[in-house]
């Protein structure tokens, strides 16, 4: 089985592992918009910090909204919203003063007890969410474990998989994180290479690909499917509508777990509370395990979620899996705000007006240029591909957005995601749109 998948794995590998000598022309072609006073912090960062970022050559200091400012005073446009963990936007009056306040009252008490806040934020996710029950985390790759033991758990005790014999699928291109079994179902060697022995019981199909997973899952052995509904590390890849419906009856047929990892694409982001919701109802699916994060706290500190039925979450018993923060008064605090946020100024539907004017604007810039050659996205995730000319390519494109007040940042290759904080409004979008027609008239 490991070299049917080692074989997938490279079939499916796109992406080469940066070498040295790309890193040093990289760190060459930054100098050019790096002043002495920003490069005190770069300098500190590069001496006494591992070496495994590669941001953009912009010192932040303050948020506000959608706005970002850098040490200088300096405005932009924040078009990355950390990942797509800012969607509530920068430092959200409601969500501080409820971190304010209850940072004064109690943050941890692990769960060796009870606390206040757990029951009640449990709750409310649960009704919210339309499930029985919530394992709180505090990552996004937390989660994805999480979900991976339940899967597993439940594949033993319920599905009747023989013992250490349980098998969890993933897509080509899926990115969950850093953590060791994240890595062994990746597809990208830099984030897999040189971190073995990998992880057993892993397997891969193709993203978007119905046929591939109806052949997988006759696999007595899989116990799940883990996808997610929208690829954005792999730069907004977007399915068929029809995808995770379909991926779900397929799984459900063969008694094999849905795992939606809505970690990125949760919370408002593609135009509805979760992306799985589908974008038209017809397409909607309700996975078996739905893995939250990032926007569940408006990026104020790391809460991440499970989500499942009492028949899976009640496989796991005491002492059997937890998180020593996971569950703190402080995240439930928090996360019940940066929910009742989203939903109160109604950022998914916001998301999904504005996205559809972006991706027509976007649209627009291809037709007039030929430097923007594909738009795709749904809600506020978006991506344009850029074309590389005369040596230059997204990353100098993102350079050129930066100086005139956008950031924003290459995901894979020529690949540049927009996904600004969802309470952006019209005037934001105008403003964007001319700055990214701007640089691709310049570029
Ligand atoms: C889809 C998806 N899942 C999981 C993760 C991991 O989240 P975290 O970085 O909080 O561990 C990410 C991070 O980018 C993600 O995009």
């Amino acid at each position: 089985m490991d070299v049917i998948f080692e074989f997938v794995r490279a079939l499916l590998n796109v992406h080469a592992r940066p070498c040295f000598l790309a890193h040093k022309l990289m760190v060459a072609r930054q100098s050019h918009f790096t002043t002495p006073y920003t490069n005190q912090y770069i300098s500190l960062e590069s001496e006494f910090g591992a070496d495994n970022y590669h941001p953009l050559p912009v010192v932040l200091e303050r948020g506000k909204g959608v706005h970002l400012f850098d040490v200088d005073g300096k405005q932009y446009l924040d078009f990355l919203s950390a990942y797509s963990a800012v969607n509530q936007g920068h430092c959200h009056p409601n969500i501080v003063r409820a971190l304010i306040d209850q940072s004064q009252k109690l943050t941890l008490t692990s769960r060796a007890f009870y606390n206040d806040r757990l029951g009640e934020y449990s709750e409310y996710v649960a009704k919210l969410f339309g499930y029985d029950r919530v394992l709180p985390m505090n990552t996004g790759v937390e989660g994805g474990e999480t979900a991976v033991k339940l899967a597993r758990r439940w594949g033993y005790d319920v599905k009747g998989i023989e013992k250490d014999q349980a098998r969890v699928l993933f897509a080509g291109g899926n990115f969950w994180g850093r953590t060791l079994a994240a890595v062994s179902s990746s597809t990208d060697p830099s984030s897999y290479h040189g971190f073995g022995p990998l992880m057993p019981g892993f397997g891969l199909v193709p993203y978007n690909d119905l046929l591939a997973l109806e052949t997988a899952v006759k696999d007595p052995n899989v116990c799940a499917f883990m996808v997610e509904p929208i690829q954005g590390e792999a730069g907004v890849i977007v399915p068929d509508c029809e995808y995770m419906r379909e991926a779900h009856r397929i799984c459900k047929s063969h008694d094999v777990l849905l795992i939606a990892d809505e970690v990125q694409t949760g919370i408002g982001r593609t135009g509805s509370l979760l992306c799985s919701d589908g974008s038209e109802p017809e397409f909607a699916c309700r996975p078996d395990i739905v893995v939250l994060g990032k926007a569940l706290s408006g990026g104020i500190l790391p809460v991440s979620a499970v989500l499942a039925d009492d028949a899976i979450m009640l496989n796991i018993k005491p002492g059997e899996h937890g998180s020593t923060y996971g569950g703190n008064p402080l995240a439930c605090r928090v996360a019940s705000e940066a929910l009742k946020v989203l939903l109160d100024e109604e950022m998914p539907q916001n998301a999904k007006r504005l996205g559809a004017v972006f991706r027509d604007s976007m649209e627009s810039i291809q037709s007039e240029s030929g430097v923007v050659s594909a738009v795709r996205g749904r809600g506020l995730l978006n991506a344009i591909e850029i074309q590389p000319r005369e040596g230059k390519d997204a990353y100098d494109f993102c350079l050129m957005l930066m100086e005139r007040g956008l950031l924003a940042k290459p995901t894979h290759n020529n690949t540049i995601r927009l996904a600004p904080p969802l309470c952006i409004n019209d005037a934001q979008i105008a403003e964007s749109v001319e700055i990214i027609r701007d640089c691709a008239r310049l570029f």
